[in-house]
């Protein structure tokens, strides 16, 4: 696929689903040719605000009539093994919201699917986008930290995510939510297999306010090569945090260490009459109206790489990978105990 237009279809027309539309409307080699929702008045509502001309309710519906080249699956975090599956068959290419699927069983037949469709996924694991991220990434690359020995990663929602944001919230997790990134964000750092993990979680704040899910998960990971890394991942943040995300990391090499404070920069800061926020410079922020932001840079880089040929900046076994450590956490978290990954026939990535 060099040189064309990509024709993109989007399935799932929340939030997340009109921002992938926007991306590749802006984006100078794609175009969105038609919508699918299960839900008809968000798709036709989001084909009416952005000028698409087709909408539908029914995905196999709008693969088999559209001619479409790719598809954006944003769907809720468990409901996305299925379009992926229907996507192959229809040989298209796909960028899959994080995380790729939250059962053993949809990540092995996602897998299966896109090798045997030949088709190119990518999953929008897009922190490896961020700025202060990519750079830090770069010092452990160049080797200025040395070997890394241990690291620490907070990734924290402000509670409104869970309790009026997503509808579903409670059929998900903090740790499918956010604990993906957290997981791809060490193993891109530490370069290297979780082996082995050992989480603990609370439980009651959320369930208190109607939603069923886990407050937080503290846990270990044990990486192959020695290296060990703490995550953080809750949904039970104040609300008036000035920010949605609390996101704080640390590395230590034999070498030296490297800092990241991605939320409370202070960089900007900004005072009303009734409150303190500190704007967001990194993450969906515009710049004369173009969206400058790491998580739509992840976006445009779909269609960048699908039309250089060029691979993904996450590779399929990577994002299967950060599902079945995610799986391993919250059984540990259950279990109460430590848990060894299973990759399964996954070797590679
Ligand atoms: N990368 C990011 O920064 C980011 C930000 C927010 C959300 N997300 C991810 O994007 C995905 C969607 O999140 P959201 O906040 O947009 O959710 P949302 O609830 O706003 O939208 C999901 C939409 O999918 C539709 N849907 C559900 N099942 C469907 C099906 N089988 N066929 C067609 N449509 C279906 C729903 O009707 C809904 O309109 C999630 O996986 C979430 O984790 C990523």
């Amino acid at each position: 696929m060099t040189g064309s237009e990509v024709r993109i279809g989007i399935v799932g027309a929340g939030t997340w689903g009109e921002t992938h539309a926007r991306i590749y409307q802006a984006h100078p080699a794609s175009k969105v040719v038609a919508v699918c929702d299960s839900n008809a008045g968000r798709a036709s509502g989001l084909a009416s605000r952005l000028g698409i001309d087709s909408w539908y309710d029914d995905y196999e519906e709008m693969f088999t009539k559209e001619g479409l080249d790719s598809v954006a699956i944003v769907t809720p975090d468990f409901a996305h093994a299925e379009i992926a599956i229907a996507a192959a068959r229809h040989g298209l290419h796909m960028l899959i919201e994080k995380p790729l699927a939250t059962t053993r069983d949809d990540v092995f037949r996602m897998i299966d699917a896109i090798t045997a469709g030949e088709v190119r996924a990518m999953v929008d694991l897009h922190n490896r986008f961020s700025p202060p991220f990519n750079v830090a990434r770069q010092s452990v690359a160049d080797g200025e930290l040395g070997e890394l020995q241990t690291g620490y990663m907070r990734l924290n929602d402000a509670k409104w995510v869970a309790t009026d944001l997503l509808p579903w919230a409670a059929q998900s997790s903090i740790l499918w939510f956010l604990g993906s990134h957290s997981v791809d964000t060490l193993r891109w750092f530490f370069d290297d297999e979780v082996t082995r993990v050992y989480s603990v979680s609370r439980s009651g704040l959320l369930k208190g306010l109607g939603v069923d899910t886990v407050d937080s998960y503290l846990t270990t990971l044990e990486f192959a090569g020695g290296g060990i890394a703490h995550m953080e991942n809750g949904w039970i943040n104040p609300n008036a945090m000035p920010n949605i995300n609390d996101i704080k990391f640390t590395v230590v090499g034999d070498k030296g260490m490297i800092s990241i404070d991605a939320s409370s920069h202070n960089l900007i800061q900004k005072y009303t009459e009734e409150k303190v926020t500190v704007p967001d410079v990194l993450v969906r922020d515009h710049v004369f109206g173009y969206p400058a932001g790491f998580a739509y840079q992840s976006i445009r880089s779909f269609v960048d790489s699908l039309v250089s040929g060029e691979d993904f900046r996450v590779s399929l076994p990577d994002s299967a990978k950060v599902s079945l450590i995610v799986l391993a956490i919250m059984e540990s978290a259950k279990k109460r105990q430590p848990v060894e990954v299973d990759y399964g026939v996954i070797t590679t990535g």
